[in-house]
């Protein structure tokens, strides 16, 4: 069933071009935030993502949207002003890379997953784990209801109905979706999990992480 979702992408990178086109393919609304230093996104975004719109303003796009989606390096992530998601259902598809984002003292001294430790910023928004364990390329194999070889996508979050929103949404763009449980459980989709980085069917990625019967 195709629902008309507005989202939002923080993050007009790989991942966050990837999913633009993905949403304006599924007839969504595109809203996108790019980075602050940059200064041709709507370019951008009209060459790689046609009919993605780049918001006049982080508030603006976020007011406007069903759900917004973090893309932006783990690094950087401290320059969005999370005081925008009291409220927002928030997918925080990013990934902590010590190689690539620098050794992030207070994340390793948490012990927490990513996107914990993320939703501690603002624990009034609805947080949902999601997008972080497939490559951009294969975030762009999403495939239509029904077609064979669609490829699953785990989510996690604390908000029942934030994750159900989540997922229909997930649907519509061509991903069959999993839920994994709660945040903390999010951390089974992180960087050295058993189904990170790899394309599954939702029957072989259940099984992967032990969800259901072999
Ligand atoms: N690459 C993948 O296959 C993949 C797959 C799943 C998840 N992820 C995760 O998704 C996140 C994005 O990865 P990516 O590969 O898309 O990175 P990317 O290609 O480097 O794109 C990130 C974009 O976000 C922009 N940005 C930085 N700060 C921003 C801000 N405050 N507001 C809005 N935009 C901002 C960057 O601009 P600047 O030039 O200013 O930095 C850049 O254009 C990372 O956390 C990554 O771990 C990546």
């Amino acid at each position: 069933m195709s629902h008309s979702f507005t989202i939002g992408i923080f993050g007009a990178g790989k991942v966050g071009t990837a999913l633009a086109r993905l949403g304006i393919a599924a007839g969504n609304s595109v809203l996108v935030s790019g980075s602050p230093r940059h200064t041709h996104t709507q370019m951008l975004l009209d060459v790689v993502a046609p009919g993605a719109v780049e918001a006049g303003s982080a508030e603006v796009m976020v007011r406007a949207s069903d759900l917004v989606i973090i893309a932006v390096p783990f690094a950087k992530s401290d320059e969005i002003d999370y005081g925008l998601f009291t409220g927002t259902i928030v997918v925080d598809a990013m990934n902590y890379w010590p190689a690539v984002d620098g050794v992030v003292a207070d994340i390793e001294r948490a012990e927490l997953g990513n996107s914990e430790f993320i939703a501690m910023r603002n624990p009034r928004g609805r947080w949902v784990k999601s997008l972080n364990h497939l490559g951009y390329q294969e975030l762009a194999e999403a495939a239509a209801e029904g077609t064979r070889g669609r490829l699953a996508i785990g989510l996690a979050g604390d908000d029942g109905d934030a994750k159900a929103v989540v997922s229909a949404w997930l649907d519509d763009i061509g991903f069959d979706p999993v839920d994994v449980g709660a945040l903390a459980d999010g951390r089974r989709l992180e960087t050295g999990g058993a189904i990170f980085g790899r394309s599954l069917s939702r029957g072989e990625f259940a099984l992967s992480l032990g969800l259901v019967e072999s």
